[in-house]
């Protein structure tokens, strides 16, 4: 044990000592040029998606969107300056991770999977688990996570002080030097400007079917139909049932009796709480926050636990797997059981084919989301 903290803090002096050598990213040639620019938020969200409820408190800004974006791709957020969140939300993956759990400082791993980061705007709750409400909360976990970042805030604000960028940054933004509460408005505004909406999936929403190929459209029937039990056998035909929980122009329900959070069936077993290591209710235990799809086909691998690697193994699940055993499974789900859906191959090929549908490859080459130190 002793050793072991040993061993532990050689690294961290390593480290500290191979950061004070790095040199800091030059200055972006933009910073110039901006003055106090309010973004109105009807050029970022979409007619289609309606007007999400924004903080009333921290207006987006040109300033703001720009240093959360810079603080965003900044390694020096982490103790020994190798992790930024970009690290394990990578924007051609829609901002998730492709590594089933993510490395942070010190080649420490996280227990979960990275998801993707986009129309957060729309989303009342974070995390898989569901723990946090609001964006300006979240990201002071990720910082301060032993295994992610590992940064204290007093030695962040020190950090981020000393650095010119910021000190000229924080002043355009907020008018103020750089502090811990205005990092995390800033950050926000960042996040809540990733919107999503060019998907084919997205433009065809809601009865636009003539984009679709009759592949794409044979699997919006599956997602879009009911499951029929036959009252005799029990055998199950009919739809496949997404749109319970992937519902809506987000492909996701956010309505909490239509698995807003929810537990799709996974494991008899349930070795992860979810929800339920939260609330500390029973009948939370092994529910998750239902992940919208769009993108699904750039966010592999899948589920909490990333324990999916293709969307063929997501779709055997849902088809031929599901733990009708799963404390607090989902009624949803649970009302076909105890027989599975059996889907055909060319129904998988279908259903597969439409998910592939919400991929939107604009959003994951959108130059106002890059780095902007490259
Ligand atoms: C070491 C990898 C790692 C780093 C660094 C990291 N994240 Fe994450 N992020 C994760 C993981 C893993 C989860 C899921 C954790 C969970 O659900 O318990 C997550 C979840 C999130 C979510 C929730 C998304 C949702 O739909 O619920 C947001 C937002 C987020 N991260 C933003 C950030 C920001 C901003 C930063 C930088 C300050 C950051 N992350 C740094 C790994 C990371
Ligand atoms: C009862 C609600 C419910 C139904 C019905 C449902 N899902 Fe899910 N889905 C979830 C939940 C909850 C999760 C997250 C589970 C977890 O990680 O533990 C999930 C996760 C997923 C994921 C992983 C996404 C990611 O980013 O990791 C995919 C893909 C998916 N579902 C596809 C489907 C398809 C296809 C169908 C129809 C065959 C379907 N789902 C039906 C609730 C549901």
């Amino acid at each position: 044990m002793v050793y072991r903290g040993l061993i532990g803090w050689f690294l961290l002096t390593a480290a500290v000592v191979v950061f004070s050598c790095r040199k800091e990213p030059a200055l972006p040639k933009e910073a110039a040029t901006y003055g106090t620019t309010p973004i109105n938020p009807k050029s970022i969200f979409p007619e289609k998606y309606g007007m999400p409820a924004l903080p009333s408190d921290n207006p987006l800004t040109e300033e703001g969107v720009y240093l959360g974006r810079m603080l965003f791709y900044d390694p020096v957020l982490s103790i020994d300056s190798t992790i930024s969140c970009a690290s394990c939300h990578a924007q051609e993956h829609a901002f998730a991770d492709p590594n089933r759990y993510s490395t942070g400082v010190f080649g420490l791993t996280t227990n979960r999977n990275a998801p993707p980061l986009y129309n957060l705007a729309y989303s009342r709750v974070f995390f898989w688990d569901a723990r946090q409400k609001t964006l300006r909360e979240l990201v002071l976990e990720p910082i301060q996570a032993h295994n992610e970042m590992a940064l204290t805030l007093p030695l962040l604000k020190k950090r981020l002080s000393a650095i010119p960028r910021y000190q000229q940054w924080f002043r355009k933004a907020f008018g103020s030097e750089p502090d811990v509460f205005n990092m995390t408005l800033a950050m926000e505004q960042f996040l809540l400007t990733l919107v999503s909406k060019d998907a084919k999936f997205t433009k065809m929403w809601p009865g636009n079917f003539d984009l679709l190929t009759a592949q794409e459209l044979d699997g919006l029937r599956l997602y879009n139909g009911l499951v029929d039990v036959n009252p005799l056998t029990g055998a199950l035909s009919g739809g496949a049932d997404c749109f319970h929980c992937h519902g809506s122009v987000f492909a996701q329900a956010n309505n909490p009796n239509f698995g807003g959070i929810a537990n799709n069936g996974l494991d008899a077993v349930i070795t992860d709480k979810g929800f339920g290591g939260i609330t500390g209710r029973s009948s939370d235990i092994g529910t998750f926050k239902t992940p919208s799809l769009l993108n699904v086909g750039l966010t592999a691998p899948y589920m909490h636990d990333g324990r999916f690697t293709t969307l063929d193994e997501v779709i055997n699940h849902y088809s031929d797997q599901i733990k009708y055993a799963s404390p607090n499974l989902n009624p949803q789900i649970k009302v076909h059981g105890p027989k599975q859906r059996l889907l055909s191959p060319s129904e998988k090929a279908a259903l597969k084919a439409f998910l592939l549908t919400m991929s939107d490859t604009v959003f994951v080459n959108n130059p106002a989301y890059k780095n902007p130190f490259l």
